[in-house]
């Protein structure tokens, strides 16, 4: 893979920031959204629960001056888990919110329980039935919470909970990924009283209101993740240009430790692929660790090592549905609970396979542009989700990857 790519906005700062607007009147300006199917969901998600939304050429403008209902329906929060994230700005705009139970994923069970426990410490009454989580208070309270474990949309469910709350609440072991800064920012820009946001620690003083305001997205740390490693597993050589290299900073020792020559700029990172990659020891990790969206794309890239690897996967309790298929494609791999030992071959086969999540379909895609022979990646809707024009920017780099009309 030769060549430059640009990098989307971050699908996971995106949302956060797209509920958030729930919080106030006044218009939000939001650019650099990137065009993925889950920003499409959140975005008539807010239409549905009344938030007006005007789509310009390089900016979205959504108003919730209007918004009215506070139901997120099963059969939008089914097809993607992060409308929980509406969860926080309706109690605390309108007092009360009735949103679905996000099922679980192929990923794991996903549960919420800590952004309930959170919003119960902030005064709300929490019932759970028929598969909906209704929620009502009169008026959010700021209090101490401190999180058993730093989930990403929990604090992000608390934060802007917080923003609307009377008093201070503090949110201790808050998760620290650079999504969580990107979204205090922009509540900070429309009045919101944050402290803390991207450490442990994160003190938000409740205001009466939220005014609107304008904010572009952060860069996608996961994808600009995946094109490097593209070109790490192809020996290519790849400039991923509007990335943010310190987002990256867990990964980009890794693949050099694997081999990669790097060269970092203030906004994009250059990457020359060894002819063979050495293997790795790999662990995820919350931010600023090894993150857990990237642990499939490096698994294809340690299946082709020359030598043994280890990933283990500490986040998620099943996130190694990649694993049979890319032995499917050769790979030698054992798993044994969260860890992955992976026996490097010369050469991957191409074969059908099919995808079962986001990130599993990405290094699925990277195994192929790899293998000797053709790969067909099955459910590639999967990819659809976060991957913004993935087989374009893929050839523009060289790669032989085409969409097959009528695929799904
Ligand atoms: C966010 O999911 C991301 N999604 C995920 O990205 C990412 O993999 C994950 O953080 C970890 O970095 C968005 O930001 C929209 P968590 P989130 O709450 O917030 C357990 C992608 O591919 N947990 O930090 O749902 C949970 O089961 C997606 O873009 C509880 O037990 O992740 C998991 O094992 C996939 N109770 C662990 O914590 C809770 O109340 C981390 O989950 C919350 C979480």
């Amino acid at each position: 893979m030769k060549g430059k790519v640009t990098i989307a906005g971050a699908k996971n700062a995106a949302l956060p920031i797209l509920a958030s607007t729930l919080l106030g009147g006044g218009d939000c300006v939001l650019s650099n959204l990137p065009h993925v199917r889950d920003v499409t969901t959140m975005i008539k998600l807010l239409g549905l629960l009344g938030v007006r939304n005007h789509v310009e050429k390089e900016s979205v403008l959504l108003n919730a001056s209007e918004a009215t209902s506070t139901e997120a329906p099963y059969e939008l929060v089914k097809t993607m888990r992060a409308s929980v994230l509406v969860l926080g700005p309706l109690l605390a705009r309108f007092g009360k919110a009735t949103v679905s139970l996000p099922g679980g994923c192929a990923i794991g069970t996903r549960s919420v329980n800590l952004h309930l426990k959170g919003l119960m410490a902030l005064g709300a009454d929490i019932q759970l039935e028929h598969g909906y989580i209704r929620a009502q208070a009169s008026r959010l309270k700021g209090n101490q919470i401190t999180l058993d474990l730093p989930t990403v949309t929990g604090t992000e469910n608390l934060m802007m909970a917080g923003c609307l709350a009377e008093g201070t609440t503090t949110i201790h072991n808050a998760a620290k990924e650079p999504e969580i800064v990107d979204l205090a920012m922009f509540l900070i820009n429309r009045g919101g009283k944050i402290t803390g946001a991207g450490t442990d620690v994160i003190v938000i003083e409740g205001v009466k209101e939220l005014h609107g305001a304008a904010h572009t997205v952060m860069p996608d740390r996961v994808e600009a993740g995946t094109y490097l490693m593209a070109a790490a597993i192809t020996g290519g050589d790849v400039c991923v240009d509007r990335c943010i290299p310190g987002h990256l900073r867990t990964v980009l020792n890794k693949l050099q430790e694997a081999g990669s020559t790097i060269e970092e700029k203030e906004k994009a990172v250059r990457l020359c692929g060894p002819d063979r990659l050495k293997p790795l020891e790999v662990r995820t990790m919350v931010y600023p660790g090894f993150p857990t969206d990237l642990q499939a794309q490096m698994m294809a890239l340690m299946s082709v090592a020359d030598g043994i690897s280890v990933i283990s996967e500490t986040i998620f309790e099943s996130r190694f549905l990649h694993v049979p298929e890319l032995q499917r494609m050769g790979a030698s791999i054992e798993v044994d609970g969260p860890h992955a030992v992976i026996k490097g071959v010369p050469k991957l086969t191409g074969a059908p396979v099919m995808a079962s999540d986001l990130r599993a379909s990405a290094g699925l895609v990277l195994a192929g542009l790899a293998a000797e022979g053709q790969t067909s990646v099955s459910r590639v809707y999967h990819l659809d989700r976060g991957y913004e024009r993935l087989e374009e920017k893929l050839q523009a780099l060289g790669g032989a990857v085409q969409r097959v009309a009528g695929s799904v």
